[in-house]
């Protein structure tokens, strides 16, 4: 799991949660029901998923995270927890995920978990990078590492973007019904002009920047930029090459 900069992420990263607020319109959340808002983040999709009336407990596996939404957000509900190993008493009528379940790659134990924890007829509404994410950064990371020697993550890459068919089935197979899968391109501008990319490589890239020694990471990073520069810098911005993944998936 990532150790997360919450600094970093609530000042320059705020597009993670500003660009999904109208995920919580697809999840439509009813007044009194119960929603597990899993991966919460700082809690400010929690806070809207509260503000029209749901009973919503936010979870995350940083306990700084955590401690953030309780600061931003103390009347609601957060708790720490894996999305891989988690288990409630009662059951929820919807579980929402908003740019988390990428960061699983044992895809099928957080979504065991999701099952267990919802009612019978209960909803799934979430978002995840799609298969092809921020692809041009993955291969800008990982033929500057090889080309160095230098190690990659486990598998290549930290994340898991599923292609859209794929992860019906595995839904499916994990006893969901999925009513609705949307795969849409979001070019995404980063915050911070010339530094935007290594802004979000310090915020998002550890696993492939962190085992390296010190002095070489700002080499990796300045050899990136040059690879990703003609591609992905506009007049000024860095915009990365998001893909989405949204779902919307029934316990039957
Ligand atoms: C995403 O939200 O798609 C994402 C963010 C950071 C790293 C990888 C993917």
């Amino acid at each position: 799991m990532a150790v997360w900069d919450v600094a970093r992420y609530e000042g320059r990263h705020s597009f993670v949660w500003r660009q999904a607020q109208d995920l919580v319109q697809l999840l439509s959340p009813q007044p009194g029901e119960r929603v597990l808002d899993l991966g919460c983040g700082t809690g400010h999709l929690t806070a809207r998923i509260a503000a029209r009336g749901a009973r919503v407990i936010g979870m995350d596996a940083s306990p700084a995270m955590v401690e953030q939404a309780r600061r931003n957000y103390p009347d609601l509900h957060f708790l720490v927890g894996d999305a891989r190993d988690f288990h409630f008493s009662e059951p929820f009528d919807a579980v929402f995920s908003n740019a988390v379940l990428h960061w699983i790659r044992e895809q099928e134990l957080a979504v065991a978990c999701i099952v267990e924890a919802l009612r019978p007829g209960g909803r799934l509404v979430a978002e995840l990078g799609a298969k092809g994410n921020v692809a041009s950064i993955v291969t800008a990371l990982q033929e500057t590492l090889r080309e160095r020697g230098l190690p990659l993550p486990p598998g290549g890459s930290p994340w898991y973007f599923p292609g859209l068919g794929e992860y019906v089935v595995l839904l499916e197979r994990m006893g969901l019904e999925v009513v609705l899968a949307h795969l849409f391109d979001r070019p995404t501008p980063l915050e911070g002009g010339e530094e935007g990319l290594r802004h979000w490589l310090a915020m998002f890239a550890g696993d492939f920047l962190a085992p390296l020694p010190e002095a070489r990471r700002d080499e990796v990073v300045q050899a990136v930029e040059e690879r990703l520069r003609r591609r992905l810098f506009r007049d000024g911005t860095w915009v990365a090459d998001y893909r989405r993944l949204r779902v919307v998936a029934y316990r039957r």
